[in-house]
């Protein structure tokens, strides 16, 4: 690994995703020892005007999630509290960046009693309104000058854009001022254990390499739940909906995972060549495939619209025109304010031919990979009912990680990345062709909802969404097994 001094500068440094997720990772990563203090500084940017005290304060209740934790961790907050610099500034102006380069510097002079190079991490936690203003100062003011070598990289957050076009002037606009590997756009779904999981399973085992095709599966869920609402975020929400927010990223990027084709090797770039592969393959999506919903009492939020059209609930069929699935249809699902918070995998099989045991009764083979809560993957499949009858029942064969691997802390996606832009690593990025073709997938359907022509039908919060949803997964060929 490279060595020298790494300065990260978390921009947006009091607002909400910076408290909750990027500091408390950082942490995390500092404990481990993945961010040693003789060679680390974080700074805080943002426009109020705040001492660097006022910033640690803001944070430190974030740092860890329970007391007992909190007593036992208190010596490595102060420690790492005072790692953190604040610089207050705006995101279009010059002076601002400048006063944060001069901080950067400052430091890496400090720690530049031992040789080494300049890295330099900027994360934007931030709008992405203000992305395009922000990398221009940071190209300007605030680029790596170390003659030792070293870089100067870019973490974005979704959303990338609103659609297609949006997307691409942003992708564009950024483009002009760095180059893609110093870009890492996060998708924090690919962060997760079972997503990271993915790859190896399908191809490391044998048990699934002949049987993951058309010939075989019968269909794919992928399923998003949230057994809450918008909760304070409806402003933001309400101008992106469901899809923009879950589907078009993070369920889109499992089912790239799912769906494609295996990579030549493991080089980020093979892995992203076959997404994107995979993304292009995807057919148009029909009408009569989606069902698009609203919880009750969304539009009570004061900052929502009283007439507002943003769907809260989507479930829609993804249909790939290739070999391996020509005629499988992925059903992605996502929705708030459901009766339980879930995401999961399920990947259904087709019935027995000749079969003699009348197992269709009983249930079909279905393959499930739980990625929150309580990772698991389990298979229903159907045993011989044990006892002195021949009859058949069906079971599963069940990998709980909590009792598998006990004992073994998960670490959190955004940990996982955060140290990935570290060490230069972009596989679980989102390369610009993949948005691209991600876009390209929702754009039409996101118009139209936004033009006012697909409603979103009301549905009980707490429930499980508008019924249309699943008359849709079983005209999609989903046989509902008992329990689910
Ligand atoms: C975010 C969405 O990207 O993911 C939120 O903006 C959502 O609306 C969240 O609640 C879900 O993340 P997780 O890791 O809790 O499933």
């Amino acid at each position: 690994p490279e060595t020298g001094c790494l300065s990260i500068i978390v921009l947006g440094a009091s607002g909400d995703l910076a408290k909750k997720k990027t500091f408390p990772a950082l942490f995390n990563l500092y404990r481990q020892g993945f961010l040693p203090a003789e060679e680390v500084h974080i700074f805080g940017y943002a426009r109020t005007k705040i001492s660097d005290d006022e910033l640690r304060n803001r944070i430190r209740g974030f740092l860890v999630d329970n007391k007992a934790a909190s007593s036992k961790h208190s010596d490595d907050v102060l420690k790492f509290l005072e790692l953190i610099k604040y610089v207050s500034g705006s995101y279009d102006t010059e002076d601002g960046f400048q006063k944060l380069d001069k901080e950067i510097s400052e430091h890496e002079i400090s720690k530049h009693s031992h040789e080494g190079s300049s890295r330099r991490l900027f994360y934007l936690a931030l709008p992405p309104s203000v992305y395009p203003s922000v990398c221009k100062m940071i190209r300007k003011c605030c680029m790596n000058k170390s003659d030792l070598g070293g870089w100067t990289r870019i973490v974005v957050e979704k959303p990338f854009g609103r659609d297609l076009e949006s997307a691409e002037k942003l992708s564009a606009q950024i483009g002009e001022l760095f180059d893609e590997p110093q870009i890492y756009r996060i998708d924090h779904y690919l962060g997760k254990e079972l997503v990271q999981n993915l790859l190896v399973l399908r191809f490391a085992n044998r048990f699934f390499l002949p049987l993951w095709n058309r010939d075989n599966i019968d269909n794919v869920q992928i399923v998003f739940r949230e057994d809450f609402g918008t909760d304070g975020r409806g402003g933001y929400f309400d101008e992106y909906g469901i899809i923009r927010d879950i589907i078009q990223n993070h369920l889109l990027q499992v089912f790239c995972l799912v769906a494609m084709e295996k990579p030549i090797s493991l080089k980020p770039e093979h892995i992203r060549d076959e997404k994107v592969k995979v993304l292009q393959s995807v057919l148009p999506i029909k009408d009569e495939e989606v069902v698009l919903g609203q919880y009750e009492g969304y539009r009570d939020d004061s900052t929502v619209p009283d007439n507002s059209n943003t769907p809260t609930f989507a479930t829609m069929v993804l249909r790939i025109h290739n070999e391996r699935w020509e005629g499988v249809p992925f059903i992605l699902k996502a929705g708030k304010a459901l009766n339980s918070r879930k995401a999961e995998i399920r990947v259904q099989f087709k019935d027995v031919p000749g079969d003699i045991f009348k197992c269709k009764k009983q249930g079909r083979n279905e393959f499930v990979i739980r990625l929150q809560p309580s990772e698991a993957m389990y298979m229903k499949l159907t045993v011989k009912q044990p006892g002195l009858e021949m009859s058949t029942v069906q079971s599963e064969l069940d990998l709980s990680y909590r009792q598998r691997y006990q004992g073994v802390v998960i670490p959190e996606a955004y940990e996982r990345l955060i140290l990935d832009t570290i060490r230069g690593d972009q596989q679980h990025f989102v390369r610009r062709d993949e948005l691209k073709a991600a876009w390209e997938i929702f754009t039409p359907i996101l118009h139209r909802i936004d033009d006012g022509e697909f409603k979103p039908i009301p549905y009980q919060p707490g429930s499980r969404g508008p019924v249309e949803a699943d008359e849709l997964l079983g005209k999609s060929g989903y046989v509902q097994t008992h329990g689910y």
